[in-house]
This record gives C-alpha cells, sequence and structure tokens, in this order.
C-alpha cells in the first residue's frame, strides 16, 4: 500500500470513527450492460476501504472470476469458491481466502458458477442463499461488497436479496439511459418482494470523457433524471486502471498517482461520506 494512499485514507478515517458498527455494511455493484467498470470499481473501491483499516470482503459472484484474476488469483488457488457456498457444499468461512491487500479477504468464483442458476432452479427459497450463507460472517467484516455479473439473473437477485445498498456504475453512452431504467424497475421488484431494506447508494460515471460531447450530454440527462442519486465524482477512463488486472493488482495501488486512482479515491470518501449521513 502506498503511503500516500495510506494517508488520504487515514485523514478521512480519523473524521468518521463513528462509522463503525458491528454489522458489516453490503453492497452489491450491479449493472445488467455488460463492460461497465463493475469489477473494476468494485476491486478498487474494496482496496480503498481496506486501505483505511476497515475489515473488507469482496465476493466475486460472476462466473467470468474477473475480480479474483484481478487479484492475481490464479485457478488452481480457487479450491472453496461461491459455487460451492452456494449449492451448500461448502461453509461460507471455508471459501474465504486472503487477497495480497491487508484487511482485504475475497471469495472466488470460477466458470462453474455458471451451472449455478439451474442447479439451484428447484431450491425453495433459492433467491435467499447468499443472504443465509452471509448471517454466518456479517459480524466478521466492515464492508461485504459483490461483484455482480452482467445479468439479472438468480446470481445477482441472490447479490441484490444479500445486500444493504446498490452501487451502479455506468457509462455514459447512448443507451445507457434505458438500460438503467429497466435496472431500476428490478431494483424496485426485488426491494417489493424480496428485501425491503434495499437502498440505491448511487450511480457511478465510469470511463468518463470530458471531451466527449455524447458523454456530456449522457451526464447532463442522467443527473437531470436521478439527481442526488449520481456521485459527484466519476471516474475518468484511464489506461493506468486498465493494466492493473493483468499484474493481478488493483489500480490504486498499480499507480495510485494517476487519474483514475485518485478519482476512486475521491469515490470512496464520497460513499462513506453519504452513507453516514444515514
Ligand atoms: N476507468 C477506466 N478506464 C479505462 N479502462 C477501464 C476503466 N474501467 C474499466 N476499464 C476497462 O474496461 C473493461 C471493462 O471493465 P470491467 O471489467 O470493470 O467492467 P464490468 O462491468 O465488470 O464487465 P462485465 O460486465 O463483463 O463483468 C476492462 O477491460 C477494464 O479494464
Ligand atoms: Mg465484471
Amino acid at each position: 500500500m502506498s503511503i500516500k494512499l495510506y494517508k488520504t485514507m487515514t485523514n478521512h478515517h480519523h473524521k468518521n470513527q463513528h462509522l463503525h458498527s458491528k454489522r458489516a455494511k453490503v453492497f452489491s455493484i450491479v449493472n445488467q450492460k455488460g463492460g461497465v467498470g463493475k469489477t473494476t470499481t468494485a476491486i478498487n473501491l474494496a482496496t480503498a476501504f481496506a486501505a483505511i483499516k476497515r475489515k473488507v470482503l469482496l465476493v466475486d459472484i460472476d462466473p467470468q472470476g474477473n475480480a479474483s484474476t484481478g487479484f492475481g488469483i490464479a485457478q488452481s488457488q480457487r479450491q472453496k469458491t461461491i459455487y460451492e457456498v452456494l449449492i451448500s457444499e461448502c461453509h461460507i468461512k471455508d471459501a474465504i481466502i486472503p487477497t495480497r491487500i491487508p484487511n482485504l479477504k475475497i471469495i472466488t468464483s470460477t466458470v462453474d458458477l455458471s451451472a449455478c442458476e439451474i442447479e439451484i432452479s428447484d431450491v425453495e427459497k433459492r433467491e435467499y442463499l447468499l443472504r443465509r450463507a452471509f448471517k454466518e460472517i456479517i459480524h466478521d467484516f466492515d464492508f461485504i461488497l459483490i461483484d455482480c455479473p452482467p445479468s439479472l439473473g438468480m446470481l445477482t437477485i441472490n447479490a441484490l436479496t444479500a445486500s444493504d445498498s446498490i452501487l451502479i456504475p455506468m457509462q455514459c453512452e447512448f443507451f445507457s439511459l434505458e438500460g438503467l431504467s429497466h435496472l431500476l424497475t428490478t431494483l424496485d421488484l426485488v426491494k417489493e418482494n424480496l428485501n425491503h431494506h434495499l437502498k440505491i447508494s448511487g450511480i457511478i460515471l465510469t470511463m468518463h470523457d470530458r471531451r466527449n460531447k455524447l458523454t456530456e450530454q449522457v451526464e447532463i440527462d442522467v443527473r437531470d433524471f436521478l439527481k442526488d442519486k449520481v456521485f459527484k465524482h466519476s471516474i475518468p477512463r484511464n489506461v493506468k486502471l486498465s493494466e492493473a488486472p493483468s499484474h493481478g493488482l488493483p489500480g490504486i495501488v498499480y499507480d495510485s498517482k494517476c487519474h483514475g486512482s485518485a478519482a476512486y479515491i475521491k469515490l470512496a470518501k464520497e460513499i462513506l461520506y453519504k452513507e453516514s449521513l444515514k
């Protein structure tokens, strides 16, 4: 962990000691659209929270396993994954492994997880499998972050049912708003039927390019439509953030000074601030 990153985050930490609660706050990072920055956001926010000495668990619930790969965790190290937890073949505590970041642990996934939705299709209360598993560890962490797959299938439903708050990464493109309204409808349904406590923490504008006129217009529309549900700090398109996973490191550790990292650190602070207002 770079000293600068640690200092930036620690300054904030001292002001907000009261944020610590016994029960972990669970965030899902969700958008059914692919490639919008969910995994990049999950990895970097989890690392930023861990940098201020919060105990963090990142749960990779995407069969692509990108969050696991992003921490340099080889397939051979993924013996007990979220798949075994969901089909009750393993206790959740046995699926938690350390990352190379202090205070940050992970439950990995592999492509095996893609069979899960079919395998659990007959299980009673299949929407609650993850929530039930979390009960065993909810007091062991300050934050649990779930990196969702690009779909609204049973895996994502399990994540939403197990969550307190939703973070929605979104790219400012032509079709983004359409996808977003579909997602918001699904979130309403989950809230009504499965998890009354579910809240939208906010929408994160990702891969942002201020020089692009279309980006600018979509951003104006999104902020106009969703007001303070959109985080003030957006994430710029930044090549260092996309290089980092191939080194098995979060962007904010790979290059803590680049624009992308600075943006994720600011966003992490904004999220903590917003959550403490409740
Ligand atoms: N701010 C950024 N600047 C540049 N590249 C980025 C940025 N954020 C993400 N990327 C890159 O864009 C691609 C998609 O990002 P990411 O994997 O985080 O999206 P995702 O929503 O998790 O995708 P999927 O839906 O497939 O799970 C990756 O190659 C990633 O490295
Ligand atoms: Mg992903």
